[in-house]
């Protein structure tokens, strides 16, 4: 979901380079450097890579890193990292469900990875998922390599489309209880910036989420100094529901914290105790990083965000989106 720029693989993932055996690959990337911005890089060990691939839409890589296990990045950006993509996909996915009274049909745009899918099933509601990215690959790829989610793409609940989100859901006639964005942040000239869009959330989100829905969206970076996307977002969805709620967490692979925007037009309660109760009662197995008062605290956003947050103005539209750093390549994970 971040923008980035793999400098030591990029060069291995010119169009024609995947036919480079992957022994030579072992062998030369020793760190793994990411551009989050103009003027910053983060960059971690590595051990080796994994596996590598190229579809029709991107690069897909999962590289095996020394502080981070092993982790799955799309044209050089990190997508999760073993050792915390918990945060990112309980913080997406948990929220969401807790809140709405009886999920049994959620919609997944893009999650090729398998990673949010496997979290919506542990809710015992969960009667059905629809999981629509637009890479087959990158949804073979994480099939075959990422053990944790095996049991999730095997699991029947699951139905999985190959399609742009917003046409997914547009030829579709059901509605879903719970809309979940787990979608690459908008950038220039990137693949999901009308899924960011006003007119989206109103003509092709809201038609689609039956009554008392749950809309959830992955929001890009929330730091002091990273937060434009988020705001912006926030602001967009707040022109088109009722109700709505920006939180916060840190993703220490990301380095940075992570926002999410949950919306509905149904009014939403946050009490520590029900939550608990929710989590204890409806999903299968421990949650390692989410409970009652945890939830409740992340939508507590410090005081220089909010006041940003509350006084952000712009609207997210096609004609005029705001982007985080990235190059544009195309995929939607
Ligand atoms: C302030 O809040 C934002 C959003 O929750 C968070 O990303 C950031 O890390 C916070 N700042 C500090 C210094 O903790
Ligand atoms: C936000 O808006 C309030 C009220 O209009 C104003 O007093 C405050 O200075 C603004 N803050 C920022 C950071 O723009």
């Amino acid at each position: 979901m971040f923008s980035s720029f793999c400098s030591a693989l990029s060069v291995l993932f010119i169009p024609n380079s995947s036919s480079l055996p992957l022994d030579h690959i072992h062998q030369l990337p020793q760190w793994f450097e990411e551009e989050l911005e103009d003027d910053l890089k983060w960059s971690f060990a590595v051990n080796r890579v994994l596996h590598a691939t190229t579809s029709e839409f991107q690069d897909i890589v999962l590289l095996d890193t020394k502080r981070f296990g092993k982790a799955l990045l799309l044209d050089g950006k990190l997508q999760s990292a073993e050792k915390d993509e918990f945060i990112y996909h309980e913080s997406l996915v948990h929220p969401a469900l807790l809140l709405h009274h009886n999920p049994k049909t959620v919609f997944i745009m893009g999650g090729g990875e398998g990673s949010t899918a496997r979290e919506t099933l542990k809710h015992k509601s969960i009667e059905k998922v629809v999981m629509c990215d637009i890479d087959r690959d990158v949804v073979n790829f994480c099939r075959a390599h990422l053990k944790e989610n095996q049991d999730a793409f095997q699991d029947e609940k699951l139905h999985i489309i190959f399609d742009d989100a917003k046409a997914g859901l547009e030829g579709r006639a059901e509605k879903f209880d719970v809309i979940i964005g787990d979608l690459s942040d908008p950038h220039e000239g990137g693949p999901c910036n009308h899924l960011y869009t006003k007119s989206f959330y109103e003509d092709v989100i809201k038609p689609k989420l039956s009554d008392n829905g749950i809309f959830v969206t992955q929001a890009g970076p929330a730091g002091i100094l990273s937060h434009k996307v988020f705001s912006s977002i926030y602001n967009t969805v707040k022109h088109v529901f009722k109700y709505v709620i920006a939180y916060t967490a840190h993703v220490p692979s990301y380095a940075d914290s992570c926002g999410w925007v949950l919306a509905s037009d149904h009014p939403i309660r946050l009490d520590k105790e029900d939550l608990n109760n929710k989590i204890h009662e409806r999903v299968r197995g421990e949650l390692r990083y989410l409970d009652g008062a945890f939830i409740v605290s992340s939508t507590v956003i410090n005081k220089t965000i909010r006041t940003l947050m509350m006084n952000e103005t712009h609207v997210f539209t096609e004609e005029d989106a705001r982007f985080a750093h990235g190059r544009g390549l195309v995929g939607n994970a």
